[in-house]
């Protein structure tokens, strides 16, 4: 994780700098730090625990001049969240600074070697062993900072993004990547680095997105120079970026993630624009149109994912299941990449993330695409490094996606894979004609029943209240709501630190019971669908041992309603289209919950929207 920036130009770097940060603070925010060269050449380095803004409150009154710098935000993996922890280091000599996102696996080999050579460390990371390497590299062999890190990095094992200073050098800056991503923006004799393009945006769309392996050095003034570890010279391509900066404010919300549940009815729609067609009777996707052969006549499917993504991918699983009778396997991408899977070039594997970057997905990828397997992402974050490893794939849509807890992308990855199904059912003919028609017409109006849903608002504040005190839930549900009971699990334990957990409504009997008391909150998905009445027993099981119920059921419903302690009635809609419905009320429970917690709703501890190490 970690979010880097650099800037090089005439423009004072450290406005540029801080506003970059504060982009790219959902990759961490454990601490953070800017480096400068200013006029006369001096190195200044300023970092301290906290925030974006403890790092500005901190500057006051130092100097944070200078038109070069390079600044970091902080997801700790080596050595605590502190100052000293903080980037970016700075070698022995002081002459270089470095920000680093990732991990070097052999930093206690290198580090050894270098101790041994009178090195001294001041912190207990990684990245400052990386610095003094590369200085250790550059005194020894009389070199450039760019041959230095070339050199450097083919001695490091690990995943790395990093922008490197030398203040003997105050017009340049060398990046590089491996397995993190790094982009560098092009402007009028001026050069922007970013984690992703978001701090760079505004002020040109002209970016080059930096390849695994491959060193740049920027130059004022110069075009860019890139090469990869080999010292082969690599030709950068300029892209144009689009990018809607108002998507990266909370246009009037508290929180990103309020702001994000909301936005969910509007995502849908532009996830589904020019894809469901009600009138033709069709739906259109590119993937499938381009790579139908090898699509359908997959052996099976594996979906690989982590987190929110990978319950997604359950609710994928059963629809294309059900949609095509094509067998789909669910994977942790983090378990699938160390499992030695049997997989060939029969199987296609279907890659989801949000951000498109996150290390063990990438590693799944990369580990099926050795074996031949044919890749399809389902993305959102436009440009990252999942869409840019795949075959082909759909982007789901719904806009940057700031709230560390995962609201939209959720729902726009359901919809792309309902879509999926259909279009795949569409072609296989495994569907009647009135179903097809049926899922495609009640997909079209997923977006105005979310409405309906996210009416409910203040009545799932009210409830919250209740239960601000809570330390267990349990979220229930069966079919396609098993998945949902999961999300909600998760929603609520990563923004307000209670635990909760999903369990498949039958499976509680089998041990998770033995938890339910009068102290006990238990969220139940019971919409009307062919399980009601299974669910029905198992919510007897649970009034029983006098769990507290908490039901979200079908507007109209007359028996589970009777027997919850609180309801939340949704619209009905089909079985297999629910959880675009039912995870909403289950994000804004554990919204409220978190508020009236006081939680840090959109940046919870010890986490990071964009988990770039394995
Ligand atoms: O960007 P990705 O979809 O690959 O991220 C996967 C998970 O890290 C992510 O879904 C995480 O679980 C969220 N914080 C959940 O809200």
């Amino acid at each position: 994780m970690c979010g880097i920036v650099g800037y090089i130009g005439n423009r004072d770097a450290y406005p540029v700098l801080i506003k970059g940060l504060k982009r790219l603070e959902y990759r961490g925010y454990d601490s953070a730090g800017v480096a400068l060269i200013n006029a006369q050449g001096q190195l200044d380095v300023y970092k301290t625990k906290g925030k974006v803004a403890d790092l500005e409150n901190f500057v006051v009154e130092k100097d944070v001049s200078g038109t070069i710098g390079i600044a970091h935000t902080r997801w700790a993996t080596h050595g605590e969240p502190n100052s000293a922890n903080a980037h970016p280091h700075v070698s022995s000599s002081r002459n270089l600074a470095l920000v680093h996102n990732g991990i070097i696996e052999n930093y206690a080999t290198i580090k050894a070697k270098l101790l041994a050579k009178g090195y001294k460390f001041c912190s207990e990371t990684d990245t400052e062993v990386l610095v003094q390497l590369i200085e250790y590299v550059q005194i020894s062999n009389h070199l450039s900072l760019f041959k230095a890190v070339q050199l450097a990095l083919r001695q490091v094992i690990g995943a790395y993004a990093i922008a490197v200073l030398d203040k003997k050098n105050p017009k340049e800056i060398v990046v590089a990547r491996k397995s993190s991503p790094l982009v560098i923006g092009v402007g009028d004799n001026e050069y922007f680095v970013g984690s992703d393009a978001s701090p760079i945006v505004e002020y040109t769309n002209k970016v080059v997105y930096l390849k695994d392996g491959e060193i740049a050095c920027i130059t004022l003034g110069k075009d860019l120079e890139i090469v990869n570890l080999n010292n082969v010279k690599m030709v950068p391509e300029i892209k144009d970026v689009e990018f809607n900066l108002g998507k990266l404010e909370k246009g009037g919300y508290p929180h990103f993630m309020l702001k994000e549940v909301f936005e969910q009815p509007d995502c849908i729609i532009d996830c589904m624009r020019g894809r469901v067609n009600v009138e033709s009777q069709k739906v259109l996707l590119s993937a499938v149109i381009d790579h139908k052969d090898k699509l359908l006549n997959a052996r099976r499917f594996i979906i690989v994912a982590c987190g929110t993504s990978w319950h997604a991918g359950l609710i994928g699983k059963r629809l294309i299941e059900s949609f095509c009778r094509i067998p789909v396997e669910v994977n942790y991408a983090s378990e699938f990449r160390y499992s030695d899977p049997l997989i060939d070039e029969r199987d296609v594997v279907i890659a989801i993330s949000q951000s498109g970057e996150t290390a063990d997905t990438l590693a799944a990828i990369e580990l099926a695409k050795s074996k031949g397997a044919f890749i399809y992402g389902i993305c959102n974050a436009i440009g990252s490094s999942i869409p840019r490893s795949t075959e082909t794939g759909s982007y789901i849509h719904v806009g940057p996606e700031i709230g560390v807890a995962s609201t939209k992308a959720f729902t726009g990855q359901v919809t792309v894979l309902t879509i999926l199904a259909l279009a795949l059912a569409q072609e296989k003919h495994t569907m009647t004609k009135e179903l097809f028609i049926k899922v495609l017409d009640e997909l079209n109006r997923i977006p105005e029943k979310m409405k309906e849903v996210l009416y409910l608002d203040q009545q799932i504040s009210n409830l919250a209240k209740i239960f601000t005190y809570a330390h267990n839930f349990i979220y229930m549900g069966r079919g396609y709501s098993y998945p949902v009971a999961l999300e909600g699990a998760l929603k609520l334990k990563e923004i307000s630190y209670i635990h909760a957990e999903g369990y498949p409504a039958a499976e509680m009997k089998h041990g998770p019971i033995a938890l339910v008391d009068i102290e006990m909150p238990v969220v139940v998905i019971a919409t009307s669908g062919s399980l009601y009445e299974k669910v029905v027993s198992n919510v007897q099981e649970i009034k029983a041992r006098k769990g507290r119920i908490i039901a979200i059921v079908t507007k109209g419903d007359q028996v589970i309603s009777k027997m919850a302690d609180w309801i939340i009635e949704i619209p009905e809609t089909l079985e297999c289209l629910d959880p675009l419905l039912t995870t909403l009320p289950l994000q804004l429970l554990a919204y409220h919950i978190a508020v009236c917690k006081g939680m840090n709703v959109d940046q919870p501890r010890n986490l990071a929207k964009s988990v770039t190490v394995e």
